[in-house]
């Protein structure tokens, strides 16, 4: 399947009952040729509203650790768990992960990253462990397949723990300081 193939499927997907509130899906936006893809939860209202993703509070956040660290956001992949924004923005059902998941892994599959972040608890726990505990975990590595893996704070913690804010500063320049070494920029 190539990747127009894929995005035009998802973008008519009709099988969970979200795609009957979304105003657009949110596929993802980026690098296809990533060496480093972000997985966040699934869309707020901005990102329904404008169709990508990390674009709202959390996102404009999120964009300010990005610049800390030297990477670059057209650099890197920026990708979901669900590609609608559930109501209210309530966590997604695992039902509705079962259904979307494979659009994420065809996504993975086409790009072909050298290392997957998780932003916050529900990515992590559904791509790196069931139990994964983000308070406890964050920011250690886990090698799966042909990529490395990680999980960090989710943006919209910080913005209700910004204690948090010091400890995310130092994951995302280890996360560089990897991205450089795996991609030979040393
Ligand atoms: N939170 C997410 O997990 N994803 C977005 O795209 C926006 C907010």
């Amino acid at each position: 399947m190539t990747w127009e193939e894929l995005e035009a499927q998802c973008k008519s997907c009709e099988k969970c009952e979200l795609c009957k509130t979304r105003t657009n899906c949110v596929f993802g936006c980026g690098n296809k040729n990533a060496d480093l893809m972000f997985i966040g939860e699934a869309p707020g209202e901005n990102e329904d509203l404008t169709g990508t993703p990390f674009v709202g509070r959390a996102g404009k956040l999120f964009d300010k650790y990005l610049e800390a660290v030297g990477i670059a956001r057209e650099d890197v992949y920026i990708a979901n768990m669900l590609k609608c924004r559930p109501p209210k923005n309530r966590d997604p059902l695992p039902s509705e992960q079962d259904m979307c998941i494979e659009y994420l892994r065809d996504q993975i599959r086409l790009i072909k990253p050298k290392m997957i972040v998780c932003l916050g608890r529900i990515s992590a726990m559904r791509l790196i462990d069931p139990n994964f505990k983000i308070l406890k975990e964050h920011g250690k590595w886990y090698k799966k397949g042909n990529f490395e893996m990680t999980a960090v704070y989710h943006p919209s913690l910080l913005l209700r723990d910004p204690h948090k804010k010091e400890g995310m500063l130092t994951d995302m320049k280890m996360i560089k300081a990897r991205l450089d070494e795996l991609t030979g920029q040393t």
